[in-house]
């Protein structure tokens, strides 16, 4: 037995059981709540309510700390092993794909300011209709994943198109308790990033569209002001939105 273990279920369990007396719980809705348990494992849907639901508050409690740019959640729609791109670092795409065409760019700095070179960006994100490939309908696998690395000045760039704003599936078992406790179902349009280099801290983040709905009010409550960007027009009829990153140096293991 753990003595972690046992403080952390412990912990978990009283409130729940404070929960069901403060707000006299009937038999009849804890049969209701013993269902949906059932439901949401038979719909494979632990992982997505846990990345709505709980996975920010992990996130900002772990990081709360954390020198360099602001992290937000995963999420359960990362695949890994999107091919690394070259030149001219556009994310795979449907000859026909939809969406305004945007150039994103940056820096990957150190703390100081000096240039990470070969940091890895590894980038996913959905279509203008709010579908991810792998998971969704529509987008074919692979569809706006890929990975960029920075040149020695620390610069990276990719193209994609701007994503549309997307909600969490309404037919399971999560979308109905979501619309149950009659709150919105939706995502605010983003990008994610998972942005690593040698010797530093993986910083898993999403850069939040500003011209999207829904910033103020995201199902999973992970967007942050720092992560909001603005797509610029630009002369050739596209877009260009510019973000730097920070990275923390990796902690050094505690001593025993
Ligand atoms: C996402 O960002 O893709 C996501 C996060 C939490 C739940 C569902 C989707
Ligand atoms: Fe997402």
């Amino acid at each position: 037995m753990s003595d972690r273990a046992n403080q952390l279920i412990s912990d978990i369990l009283r409130r729940i059981h404070e929960a069901i007396v403060e707000n006299d719980v009937t038999y009849e809705e804890y049969q209701t709540a013993k269902q949906w348990f059932i439901d949401v494992g038979e719909a494979g849907e632990w992982p997505l309510f846990g990345d709505v639901y709980i996975e920010h508050v992990v996130e900002e409690h772990n990081f709360a700390n954390r020198a360099g740019s602001q992290g937000t959640i995963l999420g359960p729609f990362h695949l890994p092993g999107a091919p690394l791109l070259v030149a001219p670092f556009e994310l795979p795409h449907r000859p026909d794909e939809t969406g305004e065409r945007t150039h994103v760019s940056g820096r990957v700095t150190d703390a100081e300011g000096n240039p990470l070179q070969n940091a890895n960006l590894d980038i996913w994100q959905a279509d203008a209709e709010g579908r991810y490939s792998g998971f969704m309908p529509g987008p074919p696998e692979g569809n706006l994943r890929g990975q960029v690395r920075t040149d020695e000045e620390g610069r990276y760039e990719f193209t994609t198109v701007i994503p549309g704003p997307y909600t969490i599936p309404l037919d399971g078992p999560t979308g109905n308790m979501t619309a149950a406790a009659g709150w919105s179902p939706w995502r605010p349009a983003h990008i994610h990033l998972i942005v690593g280099a040698d010797g530093y801290e993986p910083l898993v983040t999403q850069l939040f569209i500003d011209t999207s709905d829904y910033l103020d009010n995201d199902v999973a409550s992970a967007v942050k002001p720092e992560l909001i960007v603005h797509p610029e027009p630009t002369s050739d009829g596209s877009y260009a939105i510019t973000y730097d990153f920070t990275l923390a140096p990796t902690h050094a293991p505690a001593m025993a």
